[in-house]
């Protein structure tokens, strides 16, 4: 087992808060009551807010101060609730055993609050102070079938690239594509035997793990051409002309493959955001000459090695990044070292996020104190590691087809959408068969993706599509459905939902439960920039289209008593509508109007 040093802590960027936000609103609030109450020096003390069993929030506050201030919770609380100046916000303050102070919204609060949230077309997501951030995601292999783990890279990389450019950062896509190295030697003499344009060579567009092995049983039973591939390998490094012709036809082919993955699952990488292991070919040299020079890396048993502190092995043994190995070769690491380099000098990254299976974690702590190390990495450069989890069949195995060969993507998209049809089918047997044809693949599409992004992304999941698919639970069209429903409701009053644009007012408890939801959207897409963590904006949504459904259920909308509140009503299914429709198109998930 490999140990290393646990990457330095580093903070997220600067939390903006949220207009709308209660914990966001009432913070200062009570910051002041305790700045009034104990002096300057307390300013700036977190008033832990906390969801509360018995109000809407209940600040913590008191406990943690009582021993600096040297006084009994529960007096720090009484003192800190005699300087609070919340009576616009708050219909009441109570202070509960030891000395929690227990806070309930003013239903007036609540009303004005969601009515300007309706106004705001950011609907409460702040915008944060501009950062530089790149992307590394997807970056599935040349020739290879992508797998379900670069299924959930590109899925999560892409949520997050969304949501980040949704606050107002600089996302720079970084599709890492692994298009180079020795089996493109490989490779290139299979093409080169078959013909570019043969049906052999079309398999790269659309099943390229055939043409892989193909090459592949050829290299090991033919002496002959496993002499030729690797003579290729030397003219691919060397630069020569023709042989870069037919590895750049391997490659586009490869990218069509790639590309029709990316279209099926609406995912916004394109050919632009390639930025594969052959663009830093010709910087491997100088990285590890620079290395070298320094001293920072050293000639073990003919390789060239970094030896970092803290990178031990079974029985302490030092364990090294190599950068050039014994036959001259450079490595993946090399590659990524100059992947660093060209972030931060030449993209002027303040961010980076390497979107990347959890057991490349190692590679990457070594990688990255390597470049601090060569100075490539400044400190004030944030480096994570989103660490991605597997995806496992139902025999708890890595995914596989039932003949042990890998996953083909397509298939499972395929797959989605067929059982997508089927459920549709099944369930709105009513609808035009071309409307059930059109939102088939957008249900089996959300449903794969939100099964990737409702649980934490480095936590090993089952993949069952058809729990995946089902309009009930924590599911992808069981939020698809929640917006399509709203859309039916303003279809029923003749009206677009635009158009509800009249004051909410927040009575019953259905419709307080209802706004307490909607309020923290903003807050939730910023932690969702901040934690980097897609499910926090899944469960939310989750959990927002649940309290819709008790509101429709408890609360009549189109059928309301009074003119003034069913207009409420309907610009409280507006909101909503609006909510889930931006919360899902920031998990990359479209939402049809019917279904
Ligand atoms: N191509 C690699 C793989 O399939 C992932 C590359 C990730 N990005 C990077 N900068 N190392 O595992």
């Amino acid at each position: 087992l490999v140990t290393g040093p646990s990457p330095a802590a580093v903070s997220g960027s600067s939390r903006t808060v949220s207009p709308f936000a209660p914990a966001d609103v009432l913070a200062p609030r009570i910051g002041a009551a305790i700045e009034a109450a104990f002096g300057a020096e307390y300013a700036g003390v977190d008033p832990l807010l906390r969801p509360s069993q018995f109000a809407d929030l209940q600040a913590n506050v008191a406990l943690s101060l009582a021993k600096k201030v040297g006084a009994k919770p529960r007096d720090v609380a009484e003192k800190i609730v005699a300087a609070l100046d919340v009576s616009d916000l708050a219909s009441s303050v109570e202070i509960s055993g030891p000395g929690f102070i227990n806070l309930t919204l003013s239903p007036g609060w609540l009303s004005g609050a969601a009515t300007s949230m309706a106004g705001d077309e950011r609907l409460g997501v702040p915008r944060q102070e501009r950062q530089i951030v790149p992307i590394d995601y997807s970056a599935p292999n040349v020739a290879k079938e992508m797998h379900a783990g670069h299924l959930r890279t590109t899925v999560v990389g892409d949520s997050l690239a969304r949501t980040l450019e949704h606050l107002g950062h600089q996302v720079i896509r970084q599709n890492h594509i692994g298009d180079w190295g020795t089996p493109f030697g490989m490779l290139i003499e299979h093409l080169l035997d078959v013909g570019e344009t043969s049906d052999e060579a079309t398999l790269l567009e659309v099943d390229p793990n055939s043409f892989y092995q193909h090459a592949r049983e050829k290299f090991d039973s033919d002496p002959a051409f496993a002499d030729r591939a690797r003579g290729r390998v030397v003219k691919l490094q060397a630069g020569d002309a023709p042989t870069l012709a037919v590895w750049n036809r391997l490659v586009g082919l490869s990218k069509v493959y790639f590309n029709r993955i990316y279209s099926a699952l609406d995912v916004t990488l394109t050919d632009g955001d390639l930025a594969g292991e052959s663009m830093y070919n010709d910087q491997l040299q100088a990285v590890c000459d620079e290395l070298e020079d320094r001293g920072i890396a050293v000639i073990s048993d003919g390789a060239l090695c970094v030896f970092l502190p803290g990178y031990t092995g079974r029985e302490g043994k030092p364990v090294p990044l190599i950068v050039r190995k014994s036959d001259g070769g450079y490595g993946y690491g090399t590659t990524d070292l100059a992947t660093v380099k060209y972030r931060v000098q030449q993209l002027h990254a303040n961010r980076i996020l390497y979107v990347i299976g959890s057991p490349q974690s190692l590679h990457l702590n070594m990688v990255w104190d390597t470049a601090r190390a060569a100075g490539w990495l400044p400190d004030d450069v944030e480096v994570v590691h989103v660490q991605i989890g597997n995806v496992l069949g139902s025999d708890r195995k890595m995914l596989r087809t039932r003949s042990g060969n890998p996953l083909r993507l397509m298939g499972l998209v395929d797959e989605a959408n067929t059982v997508a049809r089927k459920v549709i089918d099944e369930a709105r047997p009513d609808l035009d068969e071309a409307i059930r044809a059109e939102i088939a693949p957008q249900i089996g599409v959300g449903a794969i993706k939100y099964a990737d992004l409702s649980v934490a992304h480095d936590t090993e999941y089952v993949l069952d599509l058809e729990r995946m698919v089902s309009l009930t639970g924590n599911t992808g069209p069981y939020l698809q459905y929640a917006a399509a429903r709203i859309h039916s409701i303003f279809r029923n009053a003749g009206m677009a939902p635009d158009a509800a644009t009249a004051p909410i007012v927040v009575a019953e408890a259905a419709e307080r439960d209802l706004v307490l939801a909607l309020l923290q959207f903003g807050s939730t897409v910023a932690l969702v920039g901040d934690a980097l963590e897609p499910h926090r904006l899944a469960g939310y949504l989750f959990e927002l289209a649940q309290a819709f459904s008790s509101f429709y259920e408890k609360c009549p909308v189109l059928k309301a008593d009074d003119a003034a509140v069913r207009d409420s009503r309907l610009a409280l299914s507006a909101l909503t509508l609006r909510v889930l429709t931006q919360g899902l198109e920031l998990l990359g998930i479209r939402s049809p109007e019917r279904m």
